[in-house]
């Protein structure tokens, strides 16, 4: 079984958000003080959650990655985790955090069957993180890292969204902690989704810039590396001779639509199709109405089939409002 859209690709990866709350605030994904928090009835359950994930499965989804806001804040994670891991179908399941509670988490979602990682982090400096974060603390993410790498999630990769007067001037530095970490890094260029993200359009640096920081820096040339790197869009370059990889994800300077191989599930029960359009399709009212596993199964293929060819991010007037804090990326 394949889920394959209308434009011929095959979604296999699926993106899970299990809560819109978060314990950092940064200023690109939400916009401070406005919370927007679903009431909790609107909220799927863990039971429906895992319900609807397992039905994915069947479908064709081979990859789960758990989101947020920041996924580890849900109760029980750890037992959604756990139903998900023992999955047959489900080729392999990651979480995207900001390590802030790794250092309690990261032994036991080893344990529970979580196979990687993906971290926010945007800088090394205390005062910027505190400033992009309104008010987090550094530290806390780093010690929360080296407990992820300790605990043998492998490989630990961590997300930096590169922004123009914030913390461009950070690029090499970071190249220089990830390597001695052992984790690999992705540039990410700033999005325009929803309100906070559009209010920072301005701090955008396109890809090649970013790379030409790089090169700059360690008076190298970067050389593409060929050889698939996870399932995502990032394009990924060794740094001369050394061994590091740097990757970068370019959503838009130079769009990767045409070979998008996921979705995304609110925590509210919506299967959204593209970060860049509204297109959606409500599955907790199947589920809420008593769907059967067939009919949300009819429900999900029929959503499929909306999945829009590209985003619009260059394009201002694209409609989408959908918030960063309840998509996770
Ligand atoms: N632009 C780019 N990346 C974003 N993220 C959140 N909001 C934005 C945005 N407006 C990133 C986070 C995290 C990932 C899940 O999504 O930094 O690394």
């Amino acid at each position: 079984m394949a889920l394959i859209d209308s434009f011929g690709r095959t979604i296999h990866y699926l993106r899970v958000s299990i809560t819109d709350r978060c314990n950092l605030n940064c200023d690109y994904c939400r916009i401070d003080g406005n919370e927007l928090l679903p009431n909790n009835d609107k909220l799927l359950s863990l039971e429906e959650t895992g319900r609807l994930i397992k039905i994915f499965t069947q479908l064709g989804i081979e990859r789960i990655r758990l989101t947020g806001g920041e996924p580890l804040l849900r109760n029980n994670v750890l037992s959604l985790i756990k139903e998900i891991g023992s999955l047959p179908n489900l080729q392999e399941l990651s979480l995207s955090t900001n390590a802030l509670l790794l250092k309690r988490y990261a032994h036991d979602l080893k344990k529970a069957g979580v196979g990687r990682v993906n971290i926010s982090l945007d800088t090394l400096n205390p005062k910027t993180f505190s400033t992009i974060t309104r008010g987090g603390k550094l530290q806390k993410v780093l010690d929360g890292i080296a407990t992820a790498v300790a605990a043998g999630l492998h490989p630990v990769k961590i997300n930096m969204v590169v922004m123009k007067g914030i913390n461009e001037n950070e690029v090499g530095d970071m190249v220089e902690y990830a390597r001695h970490h052992g984790l690999i890094l992705r540039f990410i260029e700033t999005m325009p989704v929803g309100d906070a993200g559009k209010q920072v359009s301005d701090r955008y640096i396109p890809a090649e810039q970013i790379l030409t920081m790089i090169k700059d820096r360690f008076s190298s040339e970067l050389i593409p590396v060929h050889q698939k790197v996870g399932s995502g869009p990032a394009r990924y370059y060794k740094i001369g001779n050394s061994k590091a990889n740097i990757g970068v994800i370019s959503a838009r300077s130079r769009h990767f639509c045409e070979t998008c191989n996921r979705m995304r599930l609110t925590s509210t029960g919506q299967l959204v199709l593209c970060l860049g359009h509204e297109d959606r399709s409500d599955l907790r009212k199947f589920i809420r109405d008593g769907a059967t596993d067939e009919q949300l199964k009819e429900q999900i293929i029929r959503g499929v089939s909306l999945k829009p060819e590209s985003h619009q991010f260059n394009n201002n007037s694209h409609g989408a409002t959908h918030q960063m804090t309840a998509l996770g990326g």
